[in-house]
């Protein structure tokens, strides 16, 4: 919630600011000044879901947003149309392609040909290797590793010389938030699948990030007292008392590792919202850079 009502701050500066300085494509205050264009390959309803989400997201803080919806049949190419439609008008300042991709089209390729002057979800291989690149500066970020970041910021949680612990190493979520962190000066251990004894390495954390995608691995018996615990897996785990049939939890074990933690996020309602306000400001840094 505090993202949202800060980009909404943002959002209204930006429209006076470009009025005032007369450049860039003016539009009347009613109207939107910052566009996003979302790429949904596919049926899935997970990724409809987010999808969804984040469209709403734009409309409350008066983000424009365009939909194109690619059937899971469909070729790379025509992926590959609309990414070069997007990359071409003027009027959109961000492109997201929601992923996962159907298996039959090369997600790198259709990542590459994102602009990376419009790439707000951070995953262009340029803005990825500046992010590993000490003295280089990515154009953007991507939004759940970055929303991790500020949510420590936030809560005015330290990480110059700490000890982080990231589990997982997936180009989404665990190899940039261990980027991060280590740009803000801790000292970063990634645990993968073929780590050995990783709870021992957890057990030295100050800060974990945990993007792994294993319902409740993470014991309270993993975990330093008073460590500080983000949590970004969203697993389904089956529940006949829930509405659905299943509840969502994360990759911690909540109820034990809450006991031990000074700090840790729910799963729903902790990373995600975060992921999602980093989204709408990452798309305000690109109309500003436009813009400006
Ligand atoms: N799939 C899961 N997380 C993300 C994300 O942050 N961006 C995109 N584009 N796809 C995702």
């Amino acid at each position: 919630r505090n993202g949202t009502s800060l980009l909404r701050q943002c959002v209204g500066q930006l429209r006076f600011q470009t009025t005032a300085s007369g450049r860039g494509c003016i539009r009347s205050s009613s109207s939107p000044i910052s566009a996003i264009s979302v790429i949904l390959v596919g049926d899935r309803k997970d990724s409809a879901t987010y999808v969804r989400n984040k469209k709403k997201a734009c409309d409350s803080v008066g983000i424009k947003s365009f939909e194109v919806c690619v059937a899971e049949d469909s070729s790379e190419e025509e992926v590959l149309r609309s990414v070069s439609g997007f990359n071409d008008d003027p009027s959109v300042h961000g492109i997201l392609v929601q992923l996962p991709l159907p298996s039959h089209m090369d997600e790198q390729n259709i990542l590459n040909a994102v602009s990376i002057e419009k790439d707000v979800d951070g995953f262009h291989p340029l803005n990825i290797g500046r992010l590993a690149m000490r003295g280089r500066e990515p154009l953007f970020v991507p939004c759940t590793p970055k929303g991790c970041i500020e949510l420590l910021h936030r809560y005015n949680i330290g990480i110059k010389g700490k000890r982080a612990v990231v589990i997982g190493r997936s180009n989404i979520v665990g190899m940039p938030a261990a980027l991060l962190l280590q740009r803000e000066d801790a000292t970063v251990t990634i645990i993968h699948s073929r780590t050995k004894n990783p709870e021992e390495i957890t057990r030295e954390a100050d800060i974990i990030i945990s993007a792994v995608g294993q319902a409740n691995m993470v014991r309270g018996s993993w975990i330093k007292p008073g460590a500080v615990i983000i949590d970004v897996g969203i697993n389904p785990v089956e529940d006949s008392s829930a509405a659905r049939g299943y509840r969502l939890v994360g990759d911690i074990c909540y109820e034990e590792a809450s006991k031990v933690a000074s700090a840790i996020t729910p799963v729903p309602g902790g990373v995600g919202p975060m992921t999602i306000a980093m989204l709408l400001s990452n798309t305000l840094k690109s109309a500003k850079r436009i813009h400006n």
